[in-house]
């Protein structure tokens, strides 16, 4: 493992979907029953979730994570031709629902025990991210969630970041920021946070500004860093 590039941070804050939060096992059981087309309608709804929230961003049209992920599954059922208003819904519902990666709950504890302030820093709607975080029993381990909602604009825009600069009251480089999401890592990165990227799927690196202090495979990897 790499040396301890994050000795001396004073908070760890995540990234949400992707990060803490594992979509795409429960995505593929939900969405079984349309067979082959379930890894196109899992892919596609996540693309277009992200495009949808950069290009409201650019347009100044700003909506909430709830509102722009029903968009995108509109879209993307339209554009597979799946007509299930039950799987909508209960796609939908997931969000207000779903786990976390089986280490995160152990690493969150390690990192407080450590003596490390713990933080979410997302996209998603404050009800989307309070009902997530109730459901997987990790409230009592994170101290601070910052939702986009306050700025009213979504990642990678600096005031997204800049928020938990001035709610922790630490310098960017003391906050050590961990994101799934590549072009997150690079947007925190070129912010000036010290980022590691949770690469779970082997995805090649962006070709962005911002560059990681780390990669690793899971947050699993995360205390070594700290020297934990
Ligand atoms: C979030 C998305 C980017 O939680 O995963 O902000």
């Amino acid at each position: 493992m790499a040396d301890k590039v994050l000795e001396g941070a004073g908070a760890c804050v995540f990234d949400a979907y992707g990060t803490l939060f594992d979509l795409i096992g429960p995505v593929a059981r939900r969405t079984a029953n349309v067979g082959d087309k379930s890894t196109a309608l899992s892919e596609l709804w996540r693309r277009k979730q992200l495009e949808y929230s950069w290009l409201r961003s650019l347009m100044g049209e700003y909506a909430d994570f709830w509102t722009i992920t029903g968009d995108s599954l509109d879209y993307a059922m339209d554009a597979l031709e799946i007509d299930d208003l039950v799987l909508r819904s209960d796609l939908m519902q997931l969000y207000l629902s779903i786990p976390t990666y089986d280490e995160v709950p152990e690493v969150l504890k390690t990192l407080k025990d450590g003596g490390l302030k713990t933080g979410v820093l997302s996209n998603g709607a404050p009800i989307m991210l309070t009902s997530a975080i109730n459901y997987s029993q990790i409230t009592p381990l994170l101290d601070v969630v910052f939702s986009v909602e306050d700025v009213q604009v979504f990642k990678p825009d600096a005031r997204v970041y800049q928020m938990a600069v001035d709610r922790l009251k630490l310098e960017p480089q003391d906050i050590a920021f961990f994101s799934s999401n590549a072009w997150d890592a690079a947007g925190a990165a070129s912010f000036g946070f010290r980022v590691v990227w949770v690469n779970r799927l082997g995805a090649p690196r962006e070709r962005l500004p911002g560059e990681p202090v780390a990669e690793v495979r899971s947050l699993a990897d995360v205390p070594a860093l700290f020297g934990l």
